[in-house]
C-alpha cells in the first residue's frame, strides 16, 4: 500500500490537514483509494520541546517507504530564526531532489478572479519553480554583523543541469497535457550571469519542442502581464525566488492563498518522494479562530490523486469544490461565513450526492 507521511506543521497546518485528511478518508470508505498514513510530529511544537527539526532517520524513511509526504505548512514566532522550518522544508526540497515545484494557477469559479472583467476562464496556467537552487540555496554570509560597516550576502546559484532540467521538466508537461505555450522569465538584463544561463538554456531547447511556442518575459513585465491579461499564459518557468513571488501573485488572480496548492517532484525520478503542499504559509492571524481556508488543502488532496493515477476522483473533488464556490459556501477569506471544518462538510455532502449532469 502507498504510505503517505503526514506532517501537520505549524499554526493553522493541523487545523487544513485534519481537513485533507477527512476527504482522504471519505475516498478510502467510498472508492477504496487507499494511503497508509504515518503521522509526523514535526514542527515549532517539537523543536521547542526537544530540538528537533528533521531527523536523518525520519529523512531516510521517508526516501526509502513514502510515496509522499503532505504538508501543512512551517512557521512560528517563537521560532524567529526559522531553523526548524528550514531544515524540514529544504530537508525534503533539495534532501529528495525535489526540483520541480509546480503550481497550478486555476480559478475555480468566476467569483474567485479579482480581475475586472475577467472570468476563470482567463486564469488557468501551471508555474514550474525550480526548487533547490537560485537565492535559497543557502550560501552566504554575514561579515561585521550588527555594525554599521555589516555586509550581508546570499549567493544565487544557478547551474547548467539545474537550469536545464527544470525548464525541460515545463516543455515535457507542456508536451504531455497537450499545452501549447511556454514561457520562461528571468531577469537577464540586469543578472547578466546567472540568468545569461537561463536565456541560453531556453534558446537551446526550443529546438527540441517544434510545437509549442517558446516565449520569454522579464519578471518585471511578467508580473504586469499577469495582472494585465492572464489568459495568455499556459505553462511558465522561472528560479526559485521568482517562483516564490509569482506564484502567490498567480494565488491571488485564483481566489487567494486559501485555495493555491503545490506538489514538488523530481520528474526525471518518477518513483521518488512527491512532497504536497498548500502554497500557504502558518497563517499566524487565523489559528484557532476555526476560519482557515481549507481549500488548498483539498486541492493538494486532489493533485495527490492525479500524480497516483485516481484521475477520476480528482475530477470529482475538483466539481464538489468548484459547487460550494457557486454556492458562496466558503469562508471568510474569500467572503462567507463558513468555518474551516463547515466548507470540509459542504465538500463532502456534495462527493456524497453529486449534482446531475
Ligand atoms: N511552505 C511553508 O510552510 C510556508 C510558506 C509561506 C510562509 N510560511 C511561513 O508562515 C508564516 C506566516 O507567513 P505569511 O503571513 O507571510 O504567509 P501566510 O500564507 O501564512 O499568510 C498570508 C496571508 O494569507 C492568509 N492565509 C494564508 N493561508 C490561508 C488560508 N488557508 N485561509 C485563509 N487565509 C489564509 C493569511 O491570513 C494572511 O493574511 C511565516 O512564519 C512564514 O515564514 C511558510
Amino acid at each position: 500500500m502507498r504510505r503517505l507521511a503526514v506532517i501537520p506543521g505549524d499554526g493553522i497546518g493541523p487545523e487544513v490537514i485534519g481537513e485533507g485528511l477527512r476527504v482522504l478518508d471519505w475516498f478510502r470508505r467510498e472508492q477504496g483509494i487507499e494511503f497508509e498514513l504515518w503521522q509526523l510530529d514535526l514542527g515549532a511544537e517539537r523543536y521547542l520541546r526537544d530540538g528537533t527539526t528533521f531527523p536523518a532517520a525520519v529523512r531516510d524513511e521517508i526516501a526509502s517507504s513514502c510515496a509522499a509526504v503532505l504538508l501543512g505548512a512551517l512557521g512560528d514566532a517563537r521560532v524567529p530564526g526559522f531553523e526548524h522550518a528550514r531544515d524540514i522544508l529544504f530537508g525534503m526540497r533539495m534532501g529528495f531532489d525535489l526540483y520541480a515545484n509546480v503550481r497550478p494557477v486555476r480559478a475555480l469559479a468566476d467569483s474567485l478572479v479579482p480581475l475586472r472583467g475577467r472570468s476563470a476562464r482567463d486564469v488557468d496556467f501551471v508555474v514550474f519553480r525550480e526548487n533547490t537552487e537560485g537565492i535559497y540555496a543557502g550560501i552566504g554570509g554575514q561579515l561585521r554583523r550588527g555594525s554599521a560597516d555589516e555586509i550581508a550576502i546570499n549567493e544565487d546559484i544557478n547551474t547548467r543541469k539545474g537550469v536545464e532540467r527544470i525548464i525541460r521538466a515545463a516543455f515535457e508537461y507542456a508536451r504531455r497535457t497537450g499545452r501549447t505555450r511556454v514561457l520562461m522569465s528571468d531577469k537577464s538584463n540586469a543578472m547578466r550571469y546567472a540568468h545569461e544561463l537561463w536565456q541560453r538554456v531556453f534558446q537551446e531547447l526550443r529546438g527540441d519542442y517544434p510545437g509549442i511556442e517558446a516565449r520569454h518575459l522579464y519578471i518585471d513585465a511578467l508580473c504586469l502581464e499577469l495582472v494585465r491579461d492572464p489568459s495568455q499564459f499556459q505553462v511558465i518557468v522561472t528560479n526559485n525566488l521568482f517562483g516564490d513571488i509569482v506564484t502567490d501573485l498567480g494565488a491571488a488572480l485564483q481566489g487567494g492563498m486559501g485555495v493555491a496548492a503545490s506538489v514538488s517532484s523530481n520528474p526525471d525520478h518518477p518513483e521518488r518522494v512527491k512532497l504536497f503542499e498548500p502554497v500557504h504559509g502558518s497563517a499566524p492571524n487565523l489559528v484557532g479562530r476555526g476560519t482557515a481556508n481549507p481549500v488548498a488543502t483539498l486541492l493538494c488532496i486532489g493533485l495527490l490523486f492525479e500524480e497516483f493515477g485516481f484521475v477520476g476522483a480528482a475530477q470529482e473533488l475538483e466539481v464538489a469544490i468548484r459547487a460550494t464556490f457557486e454556492a458562496r459556501e466558503t469562508t471568510p477569506d474569500l467572503g462567507g461565513s463558513l468555518s474551516t471544518r463547515a466548507v470540509t462538510d459542504a465538500v463532502l455532502a456534495r462527493l456524497a450526492r453529486p449534482a446531475p449532469a
